[in-house]
């Protein structure tokens, strides 16, 4: 069973070793793969503009690179601004087939902290249905805010000084 305490220590010692935030992202990916299960292919899409791009994945290839705002359950998510768990991808019309042994599918947005938007997601598929849970959702969450906060703005020292 994934967990998340585990995956963040990882990322923050290869912080502390100066990970640049893209091997951050890719680490991530790789972790979360290997502490699942049942996780068939985990991604990171990162949303650049209207569009999300595919980051970092383990698993198949796929089609789906490029997804726009409300397409499929990753664009959906975004839409709607909420993380999103699909236990039959089967039983929805809105479904972007990554691979066809896929049958469930879990979609958690990462926020920028500050503002709180959503600047990308954690996409896993399972080929098992109904693969993800309260736990796995839990983890995920805390995994994806830890990532948020590698988007946090930098400030420079004057920012937010008043000018009296
Ligand atoms: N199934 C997703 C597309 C991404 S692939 O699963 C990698 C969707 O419906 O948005």
């Amino acid at each position: 069973m994934i967990e998340a305490d585990a995956i963040l220590s990882e990322l923050e010692a290869e912080r502390g070793r100066g990970a640049t935030r893209d091997a951050l992202l890719e680490r991530a990916v790789a972790l979360i793969e290997r502490a699942g299960g049942s996780y068939d292919w985990v991604g990171i899409y990162l949303l650049e503009g209207e569009t999300l791009v595919l980051h970092s994945y383990v698993g198949k290839p796929t089609d789906h690179t490029h997804i726009a705002i409300g397409q499929g359950v990753c664009g959906t998510a975004i839409a709607e601004d909420r993380d999103l768990n699909i236990a039959d991808v089967h039983a929805i019309d809105n479904y972007l087939a990554c691979s066809l042994e896929t049958a469930s599918e879990l979609v958690v947005l990462i926020r920028e902290p500050e503002s709180g938007r959503a600047i990308g997601q954690l996409d896993l598929d399972s080929d098992r249905r109904g693969a993800f849970g309260p736990h796995d959702e839990r983890e995920l969450r805390r995994v994806a805010d830890w990532l948020g906060a590698l988007f946090r703005p930098r400030r420079t020292a004057r920012s937010g000084a008043s000018s009296r």
